[in-house]
C-alpha cells in the first residue's frame, strides 16, 4: 500500500444543525454513537468527483503516474449512475486511460472486499498497480424524516494505491483478508428500492438495535479469524482501524480484542458513518498525522448491509 488519499465535502453539519432538521439533540447523538459532526456533499460532489480527488492524492503520495494504473476498484452504495460504473468516471477524470475499472457493492464492508479483490488480482499476476477507492454520498439516500438513521451517516471518499512488490514474508503488504455475507439478514439494513424498483423510496432503512446486536459478535469473529490465519495474537497488532459506524461498537470490538483505546483509530466523531469510505478515511487520518508508521501491523474490520462483514491485516 504505497499511497493514501482522501476527499471530504466542504460542508460540515454539526449535531446541533441536525437537531434543527429532526427531533434530536447533540447529547443523544453523542451518547449513543460518538458522532459530533458529518460532511454533506454539494450537488457537484458526487461519488465520482470525490473518488477522483481521493485517487489523485493517493497517486501523488505514491509518486505514481495515472497512466501506470492497471485497475480501479471503487466500492460504493451511492454510485453516480446505475451504469457506467463510477470507477470509469474516476478513470476518465484522473487520466488512467490504460486501466480498467469497475464498482463493487458490499455496503460498509466495500473497502475490505475491494482490498481482497485487488490483492487476489495482484497475486495472480493480472495487474501491478491498483487503486481501491471507497466513495459515498449517503446524504442522497437518507430519510430525513427518520431520526434513528439520518443522524448516523456522512459523505466522503478515500483511496489507496496497491502495488505489486516482491517482499519478504515480514515485509509490507496485505497479509490476509476474510470476507463474509449472510443474505438472510438483508432486511436489517438496506436501501429501499432504487434503480431496479423505481416505485420505492430509494432511502436507507435500518433496524439499528439488531445491527448493533450482530455487529460486535461478527466483527470480533472476523478479527479473530485474521489473528488465527496469521498465527499472531492481539499483542502483535499495532493499530485497529475499524469501520466508523458507532463509537460503542468500536469500543466493544477493541475490548474483545484486548486493545487499549490508544491503539484504535477513531474518526466517527468527525465523519460519522461514511460506509465504504470510512476505513480508508480513518487510515488516511492516522497515516497523515504520523500515528501509523511504516512497518506497523494494522488490522481493519467492517460490517454493513447484506449483512456483509470482514477483516484485513496489513503491514504498512
Ligand atoms: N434522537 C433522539 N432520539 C432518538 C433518535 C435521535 N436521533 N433516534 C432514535 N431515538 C429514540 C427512539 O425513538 C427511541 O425512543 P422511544 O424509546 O421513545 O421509542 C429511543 O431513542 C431508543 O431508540 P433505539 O433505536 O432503541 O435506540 P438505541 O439505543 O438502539 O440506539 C442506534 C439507536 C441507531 C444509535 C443504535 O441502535 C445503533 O448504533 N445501532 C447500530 C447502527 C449502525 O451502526 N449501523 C450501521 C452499521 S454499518
Amino acid at each position: 500500500m504505497t499511497g493514501v488519499g482522501h476527499y471530504l465535502p466542504e460542508k460540515i453539519v454539526s449535531n446541533a444543525e441536525m437537531a434543527e432538521r429532526v427531533e434530536t439533540s447533540d447529547d443523544w447523538i453523542t451518547e449513543r454513537t460518538g458522532i459530533k459532526q458529518r460532511h454533506f456533499a454539494a450537488p457537484h460532489e458526487t461519488a465520482a468527483f470525490m473518488g477522483a480527488a481521493a485517487a489523485r492524492e493517493a497517486l501523488a503520495k505514491a509518486g505514481v503516474d495515472a497512466l501506470a494504473v492497471d485497475a480501479i476498484i471503487l466500492a460504493t452504495s451511492t454510485p453516480d449512475q446505475a451504469f457506467p460504473a463510477t470507477a470509469v468516471h474516476v478513470q476518465a477524470a484522473i487520466g488512467a486511460h490504460k486501466a480498467f475499472g469497475f464498482d463493487l457493492a458490499a455496503a460498509c464492508s466495500g473497502f475490505i472486499f475491494g482490498l481482497s479483490v485487488a490483492d487476489a488480482m495482484i497475486r495472480a499476476g493480472q495487474v501491478s498497480n491498483v487503486l481501491v477507492i471507497g466513495s459515498e454520498v449517503y446524504s442522497r439516500i437518507l430519510n430525513f424524516e427518520d431520526r434513528g438513521t439520518c443522524v448516523l451517516f456522512g459523505d466522503g471518499a478515500a483511496a489507496v494505491l496497491l502495488q505489486a512488490r516482491d517482499v519478504a514474508h515480514s515485509g509490507p503488504g496485505l497479509l490476509s483478508t476474510h470476507l463474509h455475507s449472510d443474505g438472510r439478514l438483508a432486511e436489517m439494513l438496506y436501501v429501499d428500492g432504487a434503480v431496479g424498483q423505481p416505485e420505492k423510496s430509494g432511502k436507507l432503512v435500518m433496524n439499528g438495535r439488531e445491527v448493533f446486536r450482530h455487529a460486535v459478535t461478527l466483527l470480533a469473529s472476523a478479527v479473530n479469524e485474521a489473528l488465527a490465519a496469521n498465527n499472531i495474537t492481539n499483542k502483535d497488532i499495532d493499530w485497529l482501524v475499524p469501520h466508523q459506524a458507532n463509537l460503542r461498537i468500536i469500543d466493544g470490538v477493541g475490548k474483545k480484542l484486548g486493545l487499549p483505546p490508544e491503539r484504535v483509530v477513531v474518526t466517527v466523531d468527525k465523519h460519522a458513518n461514511t460506509s465504504a469510505a470510512s476505513i480508508p478515511l480513518a487510515l488516511y487520518q492516522a497515516v497523515s498525522d504520523g500515528r501509523i508508521l511504516p512497518g506497523q501491523l494494522v488490522l481493519l474490520e467492517a460490517l454493513g448491509g447484506g449483512l456483509t462483514w470482514g477483516s484485513a491485516l496489513l503491514r504498512l
